[in-house]
């Protein structure tokens, strides 16, 4: 049986980026709704016994549509952090990485906020890892991760309308350029640095 995770700050924690509003119905109502479906249905799939990665990347249909979205929104809502957010530190290996790959942070944000932004309908961006290190920007569909291809996930934001729509509407630029604000880079650097362990 899955649960639902624990958040690690308080729902008020991330305003205004994202407000407590929309964590209540976002991690409270929808999340809770993709850990209650996953959990109704593995009983009996042959599935049950695996880790979620292994769920996702070896189901179909509405096991993957919910087991997608459950390991999805885990990363995601462990990736932010209060105000007194962490930095990238420019000398761990993933900003050294980044910075090998795009010239620099900015240029990095900039492609990943457009990759968000260009994702037609509901979806995710994500950056990933190769095994060995090289970073990669992908678009995903709606319950889409890259460990169905084989990448390890790092960072990813959330293009669904759930995610933004009760503090932004329709601004969905406005709302990608907002989250940098609260990403907790020591978590994303902690996810990066363990493909290499
Ligand atoms: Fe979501």
């Amino acid at each position: 049986m899955f649960t639902l995770i624990d958040l690690p700050y308080a729902l008020d924690a991330l305003e205004p980026v994202i407000s407590k509003r929309t964590l209540e119905f976002h991690y409270g109502k929808h999340l809770q709704t993709y850990v209650d479906n996953l959990n109704k249905l593995l009983p009996g799939s042959g599935l049950e016994d695996l880790p979620l990665e292994e769920i996702v990347a070896k189901s179909s249909g509405a096991i993957f549509n919910n087991a997608g979205q459950v390991l999805n929104h885990n990363l995601y809502f462990t990736q932010f952090t209060s105000a007194s957010h962490s930095g990238l530190d420019p000398e761990s290996p993933l900003a050294k990485r980044i910075v090998k790959q795009w010239g620099s942070v900015d240029a990095f944000k900039a492609d990943f906020e457009a990759k968000g932004i260009g994702l037609f309908g509901s979806g995710w961006v994500w950056l990933s890892a190769q095994d060995d290190g090289p970073l990669v920007i992908t678009q995903e569909g709606p319950a889409g991760n890259p460990v169905t291809n084989g990448l390890k996930p790092l960072l990813t934001f959330d293009v669904w309308e759930h995610a933004y729509y009760l503090d932004y509407q329709n601004r969905r630029a406005a709302h990608l350029q907002a989250l940098w604000q609260i990403v907790d880079w020591k978590e994303v650097e902690k996810r990066y640095d363990a493909i290499n362990e």
